[in-house]
């Protein structure tokens, strides 16, 4: 044993507790239960959309291109459309495209925080969208199963990859739920970030193969923000 003394072996403890606690914190306590995710969003959901002031968020440039365009792109004006918005929070991108003329369909908008729903809810109240264009679903992804299948044209999946310990399970049930063609649009971590979040298949290649592996193709990641890539899939055309 080395021969240190109390003090040195105290200032030790503190670092690593530190450590630890940053780390917990970084990755939103998910590696502590999804039980912790959903009651820091709870608590957190007031002031959820304070980071939207940030440049990455107001830009216009990225917000049609990295969000609304793909999206779009994929439904048109289809009165049809159906996009899924799986971990919603307060509907970032779904009111975006509920705001957009061109988006004639509905969305279905799943989250297991019943007061980032509310908020979305909230949103739509002050926005006068209507709400026969959205059904809520307050669900654990972690449970989440497709009772539709082939049923959705868009599968909306973002900033929450990371915070899911099985995503390999998630993804299978996502390209059950997805039409042949259909489009995924969902976040990995950034290469800064991604080491925080061991076996949870945040680097490039790792999401790719996972994708691949889960009946996705032509995937393509593209640079946001620091802590996301936005990453685009199409369900393959055999099912
Ligand atoms: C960072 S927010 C992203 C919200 C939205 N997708 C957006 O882009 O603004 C993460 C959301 O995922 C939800 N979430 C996290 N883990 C979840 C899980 N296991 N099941 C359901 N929702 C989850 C949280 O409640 C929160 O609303």
């Amino acid at each position: 044993m080395l021969n240190f003394s109390i003090e040195i072996w105290v200032l030790v403890l503190g670092v690593c507790c530190t450590g630890v606690f940053v780390w917990m914190m970084l990755t939103e306590w998910s590696y502590l239960g999804t039980g912790l995710v959903r009651r820091s969003y709870d608590w957190l959901s007031p002031w959820y959309e304070g980071k939207w002031n940030s440049l990455e968020y107001q830009s216009e440039e990225f917000n049609q291109r990295l969000f609304l365009s793909p999206v779009l792109g994929q439904v048109g004006q289809d009165e049809n459309a159906k996009v899924l918005d799986l971990a919603c929070g307060t509907g970032r991108l779904s009111l975006s495209l509920l705001q957009s003329h061109q988006f004639q369909g509905t969305i279905h908008a799943v989250d297991f925080s019943p007061k980032m729903i509310e908020v979305f809810r909230r949103h739509l109240l002050e926005n006068q969208i209507s709400s026969e264009r959205v059904t809520f679903e307050q669900v654990n992804l972690q449970e989440w199963t497709a009772e539709s299948l082939h049923a959705y044209d868009v599968v909306l999946l973002l900033e929450v990859s990371e915070l899911i310990p099985d995503l390999p399970r998630l993804l299978n049930q996502i390209s059950a739920s997805l039409k042949p063609g259909g489009l995924l649009l969902t976040t990995q971590v950034g290469k800064r970030f991604a080491w925080l979040f061991r076996g949870r298949f945040q680097s490039p290649g790792a999401t790719r193969k996972l994708l691949e592996d889960s009946g996705f193709e032509s995937v393509k990641v593209d640079s946001w923000r620091a802590r996301y890539d936005v990453v685009l899939a199409s369900r393959s055309e055999q099912l």
